[in-house]
């Protein structure tokens, strides 16, 4: 069978020939690959052309966003048996710790298809069932949106846990935040969904014209959507009028730097995008730093997600499709076989969100 990979020394995708997985040992299952999506991650390790491939190998399989179907399962697996639908976590601790595994530092752990343990792109894959969740078939067409949607909703329980923790009786379950996104991205678009199963009102800053479809499908999510150089002037009174959340998602300093004036006294930002290629620019900070410290500012990273976001996904995701069926489908701007995927490992449309590749 064959797989798409990331093979060392080249930057684009390549077909590799891999094994048959064999039957399912004891604690494993055996899937086969519905649905895979593409992400900017996938694009980044091609572009790099240094995978972190798994010891001792010339290539990395590539894939960590999937749907799959339960085929055969392993002694001692009680929780799942043949026919169920799963999506199975990215990211294992190398050994058991005391930490949560998205809070592991590099080298502490293995990432499928992004950091030396091969992805889900072949057909046919073993897991451990501790590292699978089951899907119900109510959200079979959209589930393979949980993982990017995860990473989202673990820098929204982030932020939620830190307001507990600073202000416990008075967190955003009692007074919900006014919430900023910015990006229109796969990740751009997963805030917007984390935020609006929750409720919360959204503000969406994106680069499309405001006649773009991807503008209109923000509006149609609930979202007031604000095209880049409208973003209104700095409000007097910015209690009243600015963001308790801001949930950046495009990794510009520029950006940034603009936006958290934006934000109110003991407001959060979350930073889920990042520079791929970081240049060097001057900046005064200075003011971030003053307006941050005068108004209790918090600035978070996030990265991956961990069971409980995917769990968290999962459930906004049967939330948001039986309210909204074909919205969440719109996110699917790119449906495509394995065999013609190669050109959207490495590119997506301008107004394309995600490409999703369709297995047999
Ligand atoms: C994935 C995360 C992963 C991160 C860094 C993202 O694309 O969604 O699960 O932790 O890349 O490798």
């Amino acid at each position: 069978m064959q797989a798409i990979a990331a093979q060392r020394g080249i930057c684009g995708p390549v077909l590799v020939d891999v094994a048959d997985p064999p039957s399912p040992r004891e604690g494993q299952v055996l899937c086969r690959t519905l649905q895979l999506g593409v992400c900017g991650t996938d694009r980044e390790i091609l572009s790099s052309a240094e995978p972190f491939t798994p010891p001792g190998e010339t290539y990395l399989v590539l894939g960590h966003e999937c749907l799959a179907r339960v085929e055969q399962v392993g002694e001692r697996v009680e929780n799942f048996s043949a026919g169920d639908l799963v999506v199975p976590l990215v990211r294992r601790a190398n050994r058991d710790t005391r930490h949560r595994v998205d809070m592991l530092a590099f080298g502490e752990y293995t990432e499928r298809g992004i950091v030396h343990a091969h992805g889900f792109s072949s057909p046919w894959w073993l897991d451990e069932a501790a590292y699978l969740l089951r899907v119900p078939e109510s959200i079979a067409s959209v589930a393979v949106l949980a993982e990017p949607l995860s990473v989202a909703e673990k820098a929204v329980n982030e932020a939620i846990g830190i307001q507990q923790g600073r202000f416990p009786g008075a967190g955003w379950d009692v007074d919900p935040p006014r919430v900023l996104v910015t990006g229109m991205g796969p990740i751009g678009f997963a805030a917007v969904l984390a935020a609006r199963s929750r409720q919360w009102s959204v503000t969406l800053y994106g680069r499309d014209p405001v006649d773009s479809f991807r503008a209109a499908l923000a509006e149609q999510f609930g979202t007031c959507y604000v095209p880049a150089g409208r973003f209104p002037s700095l409000p007097r009174d910015i209690e009243r009028a600015g963001f308790d959340l801001i949930l950046e998602c495009t990794g510009s300093d520029e950006l940034m730097l603009h936006t958290a004036r934006f934000l109110a006294s003991r407001g959060i930002m979350v930073w889920l995008g990042e520079a791929r290629q970081a240049i060097p620019r001057n900046h005064n900070l200075e003011r971030l730093v003053r307006e941050a410290v005068l108004r209790n500012h918090v600035f978070v990273g996030s990265v991956n997600a961990s069971p409980r976001d995917f769990e968290a996904a999962l459930s906004d995701l049967e939330q948001l499709s039986s309210a909204h069926p074909h919205m969440l489908q719109s996110l699917i701007t790119d449906c495509v076989s394995p065999q013609d995927s190669l050109w959207h490992f490495q590119h997506r449309r301008p107004q394309g969100i995600k490409t999703v590749l369709t297995y047999e």
